[in-house]
């Protein structure tokens, strides 16, 4: 049988512990997942997106079956390279399903022979984005029990360089 590959698309700026719940979940369920970066230039990241695939790489165990990668057009197209059949989407909330559901049905339609697949995330990261992450670390807040610790450490150094004298 061919191995059932899964792509798991999205920013990643920066990769949560909501991110490595869905990827958990999706490795128990595909043979191999593949994280694509979007690389997006026209957005201003806060992470370069080598950074993302740097802290990304950090942040995965290694003994899980994924692997990854930039992409920088469409999903469906960096899918079909990577001979995935499945894009991985996470969902926190209601308020996450009308935009995947949108995103979903245009994926579908470009390309009907890929299934977008949502897993749900559990419980303790339902409020956890990156983006609020980003907000609450710029403004002093401890945000370590919610992120990767390479990713603690990264941002810490973009926001705070001066707390990070000494410890490095
Ligand atoms: O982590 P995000 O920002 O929610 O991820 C969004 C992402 C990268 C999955 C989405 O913007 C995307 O797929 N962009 C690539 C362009 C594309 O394929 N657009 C058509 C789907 S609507």
């Amino acid at each position: 049988m061919s191995e059932r590959i899964a792509i798991y698309p999205g920013s990643f700026d920066p990769t949560t512990l909501g991110h490595l719940d869905i990827l958990e979940r999706a490795k128990g369920v595909f043979d191999h997942v593949v994280v694509a970066v979007l690389d997006n230039p026209s957005k201003q990241p806060l992470f370069s997106t080598t950074e993302r695939v740097a802290l990304l790489r950090d942040s995965i165990p290694s003994d899980w079956p994924v692997t990854v990668g930039t992409f920088g057009g469409l999903t469906v197209e960096y899918a079909r390279i990577m001979n995935a059949t499945a894009i991985v989407r996470g969902l926190r909330a209601t308020s996450d399903f009308e935009a995947e559901f949108q995103m979903g049905l245009m994926n579908r339609r470009l390309a009907p022979e890929i299934h977008t697949v949502f897993f749900m995330t559990s419980f303790a990261n339902v409020f956890v984005s990156s983006s609020i992450i980003k907000e609450v670390c710029q403004r002093g807040g401890d945000v370590d029990a919610l992120v990767p610790s390479p990713v603690a450490v990264a941002m810490r150094a973009k926001f705070h360089p001066s707390s990070l004298q000494g410890a490095l």
